[in-house]
């Protein structure tokens, strides 16, 4: 493994690693540029050719170019190592000794993939009906289709099987490569296709779509070895240098809207393809520019992919904004086929994501009436507890304060009172039940639903005993329950969580019931708790 690591250093230069990332400048025998991590006021990150290393003052870290790429994507040693031997163009394989199955077996989809692009290309370049559907009703130029390695599967069930086969892949290792259906056939059948490029440069899936009309639109490459969803961002490898330009980052619902951009100028713009945002696409982007612009629908599920947006930003310091103005397009794609300075003019106007959100709770309310400033409030101070700087929350709640005609003190109280609902924690359970059967689906199932409306419906009225958990993946799964189960704008949140609970009890109870039973008859009857145990059983039932 180090002779692997010591064959990248000395192929890869640290200021091109680093440069990938950071504007850098000269500086004496150095090089100079600005914290990836966005904490420094002067540049403060300095890179050292010579001894192949970097330092960041402000942040106070540093290390080789490894180190550098575990911290800047966040990934893992394994993960940078075979980012950068890709880059580098060293067979990992050679190398190692554990993984060497999965990285061969990696090795080989990624060169499956290359050689299925090209050959998806060539099918492109043979088929007049489909160039012109690129061409003419896409409007895509030749430059663009080279650039994102556009092409062709062609519908004849088997013709891209047939064809590597033929350069000498197996079944298994197309498979590995996602190229396959279950039928081990061609995946991908009379399908404009687009690659996914990682951002070294490598093709890791795909997407394609239907020429012309027919379901599902659009197919993607399922999970594999190579292409994990809720990590890959569409677009950013032939966005990298924009961003880092310009300084800012778009995100666009769809894959063909990134595309679109590109050609019409914007060369900032990025997808999640085919999935909501996560945590790991938000943490990537923030990484290479805190100014985030969203060009989501304005529609109920743009709402709620803004709203997911502003929740994971949390700590990440992003400048959350968005790009609303489509001039009665329906996504950026269709602006642009309308005049592309039109969405160039887009990008440039731009709303921050909480006034923008704010607005759109508005639309459903009359706020001269009571009840509709209580659900503004309820719902605008569920957005607000998400705004980390005091000064920015602040200033919000200024806004909302005078929207409602309330004073600024009272909707704080509302929202002290809201926060410590949420964090006040409940008694603990006196003793668990030594054998616990195992819970009935339904009864987990309404456990988190509750749960889910509990913390992210903003609940005020009921008294739920169910514990907050603590652990960040429990709480982002809630938060996920909760995102597809309601909207931040249901308003029935209260009746509904009073409803579940009253559920939640009656199953629970049942529960209890079963426990408690099953302990009774592992018991002897003249045990000192025997007749205890049974008087509880009697007063569940008797609920
Ligand atoms: P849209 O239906 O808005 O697609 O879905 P689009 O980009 O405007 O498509 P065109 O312009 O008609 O070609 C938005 C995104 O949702 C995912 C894709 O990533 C798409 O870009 N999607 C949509 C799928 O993964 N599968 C589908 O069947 C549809
Ligand atoms: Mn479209």
């Amino acid at each position: 493994m180090n002779d692997a690591k010591e064959e990248i250093k000395s192929r890869l230069a640290v200021e091109d690693v680093v440069g990938q990332y950071i504007e850098l400048k000269r500086a004496g025998r150095n090089l100079k540029g600005r914290s990836p991590w966005g904490v420094d006021k002067t540049p403060s990150f300095m890179v050292s050719p010579e001894k192949g290393i970097w330092h960041d003052f402000s942040a106070n870290k540093g290390g080789d170019i490894f180190t550098f790429i575990m911290e800047v994507e966040g990934i893992s040693f394994k993960e940078a190592l075979e980012k950068l031997a890709a880059q580098a163009g060293v067979e990992l394989t050679r190398y190692s000794g554990g993984d060497q199955k999965v990285a061969e077996k990696k090795a080989r989809a990624r060169e499956a993939l290359t050689l299925a692009t090209r050959y998806y290309q060539a099918c492109l370049a043979h088929s007049k009906q489909v160039c012109e559907y690129v061409f003419y009703q896409r409007n895509l130029n030749r430059k663009t289709v080279e650039q994102f390695k556009i092409g062709y599967a062609p519908s004849t069930g088997k013709a891209m099987v047939t064809a590597l086969k033929k350069r000498g892949f197996t079944e298994q290792e197309l498979d590995t490569a996602g190229l396959l259906n279950r039928f081990k056939g061609d995946l991908f059948r009379g399908r404009m296709t687009v690659p996914f490029i990682d951002t070294s440069g490598q093709v890791i899936g795909f997407t394609a779509r239907i020429i012309g009309n027919g379901e599902p639109k659009y197919l993607n490459t399922p999970e594999t070895l190579l292409f994990n969803k809720s990590k890959f961002i569409f677009g950013l490898y032939q966005a990298k240098e924009s961003i880092r330009r310009s300084g800012y980052v778009v995100i666009v619902e769809g894959n063909m809207d990134v595309i679109s951009s590109h050609q019409a100028g914007v060369g900032e713009a990025v997808a999640t393809s085919g999935t909501a945002m996560t945590e790991q696409h938000l943490k990537t982007l923030s990484k290479l520019t805190s100014d985030i612009r969203l060009a989501y629908d304005g529609d109920e599920a743009g709402v709620k992919a803004t709203e997911r947006a502003i929740m994971l930003a949390g700590d990440l310091g992003i400048d959350l904004t968005v790009i609303s103005d489509y001039h009665g397009a329906k996504d950026p794609d269709e602006l642009i086929q309308k005049d592309p300075r039109l969405w160039q003019q887009a990008v440039e106007k731009r709303i921050p994501a909480v006034d923008w959100l704010l607005t759109k709770y508005e639309e459903h309310l009359n706020l001269n009436s009571a009840p509709d400033k209580r659900k503004y409030s309820d719902v605008a101070l569920k957005l607000l507890s998400f705004v980390k700087d005091e000064v920015e929350r602040a200033s919000y709640e200024e806004k909302v304060a005078k929207r409602l005609g309330v004073e600024v003190s009272v909707l704080r109280e509302k929202g002290d009172r809201l926060t410590q609902k949420l964090a006040a924690k409940p008694k603990r359970y006196l003793k668990k039940p030594k054998t616990e059967p195992p819970r009935s689906t339904q009864l987990t199932k309404l456990e988190n639903s509750l749960l889910a409306l509990k913390i992210f419906g903003g609940i005020t009225n009921t008294d739920i005993p169910l514990e907050v958990p603590a652990d960040d993946a429990r709480l982002a799964e809630l938060e996920l329950i909760f995102n597809r189960e309601h909207e931040l704008a249901d308003f029935d949140l209260e009746q509904e969580a009073a409803e579940l609970y009253a559920r939640y009890t009656r199953e629970l109870n049942q529960h209890k019931i079963k426990t408690l039973s099953e302990q009774l008859s592992a018991m002897d009857e003249d045990d000192d708790d025997y007749s205890k145990l049974l008087s509880e059983i009697q007063d569940l039932q008797a609920l």
